[in-house]
């Protein structure tokens, strides 16, 4: 299906659906930031990652970061009517999160929930996540190429 898409852009000058990934608190410290948990990587390898994989899927990305849950849920209501599709990194607001919950839900967008690390192998307060209900798919434990799984996935949605 996206191998579909990408030839019908290539080449057409039409608008590509856009994924927006979205990052949580703390996560502007990857790669500083409990590397024994989170791996080497920063953000921006990540971005950079994840801006490889759109190209190859024919997908848009907007990439962001914010350490504020207001600001979260102000770009899901963004993404409500520009993005194609979400993927997210809620980081600890996963665990504490109804406004996330509750602008996910209304996003009426397929979701991808993500996490580095496996949320479930670590403390028991990281076991519940409050988004997961809004999520289409959860995809955890995986490293920065859980991003990757998760835009291939939404391409594959969309
Ligand atoms: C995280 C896991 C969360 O429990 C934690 O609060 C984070 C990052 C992850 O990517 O593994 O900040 O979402």
């Amino acid at each position: 299906m996206a191998k579909q898409r990408q030839q019908a852009a290539r080449g057409t000058g039409k608008i590509r659906p856009t994924a927006y990934v979205l990052n949580g608190p703390n996560l502007n410290l990857l790669g500083k930031r409990q590397p024994e948990i989170y791996g080497r990587a920063t953000l921006a390898d990540v971005e950079a990652l994840c801006r490889k994989a759109c190209d190859g899927l024919a997908l848009g990305l907007v990439f962001r970061q914010s350490n504020h849950e207001g600001q979260l849920v102000d770009w899901i209501q963004e993404a409500r009517d520009k993005a194609a599709g979400i993927v997210i990194n809620a980081a600890a607001y996963t665990h504490t999160s109804v406004a996330l919950l509750d602008a996910l839900n209304a996003a009426e967008k397929p979701v991808i929930e993500v996490h580095l690390s496996n949320i479930y192998r670590r403390e028991s307060f990281r076991h519940h996540s409050y988004i997961s209900p809004a999520a289409t798919g959860v995809i955890c434990g995986l490293g920065p190429k859980g991003y990757v799984l998760a835009l291939e996935a939404l391409a594959d949605m969309i």
